[in-house]
């Protein structure tokens, strides 16, 4: 199989890269890693010292370049950021590669779910949104749904603990531009049966998660599972889905500090006659400050970091109410070590796997329209990820 990873130096591709290289991933040929700076490619190449890996040099927004790159390749995993989305898909679409992404923070994903008829037309298969929250979160509302005979509604939940001292110098968990989006956007939830628009980070509940969780606030923000889910589980009858995040203190903080200093806001910047766009200064200040840190100690080796997703399903099964609660967790484990973000990359991985064994038909599909749950699960288990299933059934 030879799959490319766009975006691949990035904090979610390079774990992608990671697992696909790994003993979890068998009948992996090839992986092509493309970005735009040839430096951080040509520094992950040294690290990963695997014959199996290439570089190319491109820009997401290159349709061309990306075609002729992208032929003959089985799988592209698009790990950019999310507005090139739908370029990359034009190029999947005519290098006929099929193609995977993160999400599309749900406006972005309505328009790809919009190419769903020219990809079955071409006979190429494209998922959307196949990381942890999109991805995990849809497939485990997709198994709590078959299981019932109606759904009346989803509450997602995904929740991060870090456990001993944290680090001094900020890293952000993944995107800083998706995090201070999620931070400062009026998010859609679906609920009382319409898409409703609602303010960032309201909705708050403090959500009990097992051990080592515990109580933790979450609040709404804009996410993919909105624009799929209400229509995949529509002949369920499902009436609410809702997407909640709960992130640790420090994180809150800055990037609820970052949004009222105007980060939020994608407006460029004019200073001293020139113009700046201030994410990408953010950005690469952020970059900066964590290398000038790691060339004294390494900056989060400390940090023990939990993940849990939680997907609460209600409904009914055999006229009597039914409610499915299950969770995803992933613990601090060595085997993880050095691999970015694992909750996010590995489902990415084991999805373009599927792909490229043509396990999944021509068409743009949301994880839990084309994922085989059991499959999915399995591979999950396979790297340790817990997933813990409770049923209640009211008598
Ligand atoms: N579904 C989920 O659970 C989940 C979780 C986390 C993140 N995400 C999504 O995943 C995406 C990536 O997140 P991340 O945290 O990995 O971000 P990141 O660390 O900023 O990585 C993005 C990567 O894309 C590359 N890139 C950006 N624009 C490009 C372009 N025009 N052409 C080629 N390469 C380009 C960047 O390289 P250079 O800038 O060096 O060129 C970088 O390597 C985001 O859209 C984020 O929202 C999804």
């Amino acid at each position: 199989m030879k799959i490319a990873v766009l975006g691949g130096t990035g904090i979610v591709g390079s774990g992608v890269v990671k697992d696909l290289l790994s003993e979890w991933s068998s009948g992996v040929s090839q992986v092509l890693i493309i970005g735009r700076n040839f430096k951080k490619l040509e520094n992950l190449k040294q690290t990963l010292r695997d014959e199996k890996v290439s570089i190319e040099v491109a820009d997401a927004t290159d349709k061309l370049t990306l075609v002729r790159i992208l032929r003959g390749i089985e799988a592209c995993v698009n790990a950019a950021q999310y507005n090139v989305n739908l370029n990359v898909m034009e190029a999947c679409l005519e290098a006929e590669t099929p193609y995977l992404d993160l999400g599309g923070m749900y406006y972005t994903t309505l328009e790809q779910k919009k190419l769903h008829g020219r990809f079955v037309e071409r006979g190429v298969p494209a998922i959307l949104g196949m990381g942890s929250a999109p991805g995990s979160t849809n497939i485990l509302a997709k198994y709590a749904a078959d299981q019932l005979d109606s759904v009346e509604k989803v509450n997602i939940y995904d929740a991060i603990k870090v456990i001993g001292p944290e680090s001094q110098v900020f890293v952000p968990p993944y995107s800083i531009r998706t995090l201070l989006e999620e931070y400062s956007a009026e998010s859609v939830q679906f609920i009382d049966g319409e898409l409703r628009k609602v303010p960032p980070c309201s909705g708050k509940e403090i959500v009990d998660f097992p051990p080592p969780f515990g109580k933790i606030e979450c609040y709404y923000t804009l996410h993919s599972e909105i624009a799929t889910l209400p229509y995949s589980l529509k002949a369920k009858g499902v009436k609410e889905v809702t997407w909640k995040l709960g992130q640790p203190d420090y994180i809150k903080k800055v990037a609820a500090s970052l949004v009222a200093v105007g980060f939020g806001v994608v407006k460029k910047v004019r200073l001293n006659n020139m113009v700046i766009e201030p994410l990408d200064f953010l950005e690469a200040l952020i970059q900066q400050n964590i290398e000038e840190h790691q060339k004294i100690k390494s900056v989060t080796s400390e940090e023990q970091s939990y993940e849990i997703i939680r997907v609460f399903v209600a409904g009914r099964k055999n006229n009597k109410e039914t409610n499915y609660t299950i969770d995803l967790i992933k613990e601090p484990l060595k085997e993880y070590e050095g691999i970015n973000d694992p909750m996010t990359s590995m489902p990415a991985s084991i999805g373009a796997q599927m792909l490229a064994r043509r396990e999944i038909p021509p068409g743009v599909w949301a994880p839990e329209e084309c994922i085989d749950t059991n499959k999915f699960f399995e591979e999950m288990i396979k790297r340790r990820f817990k997933i813990i299933c409770s049923i209640s059934t009211m008598f």
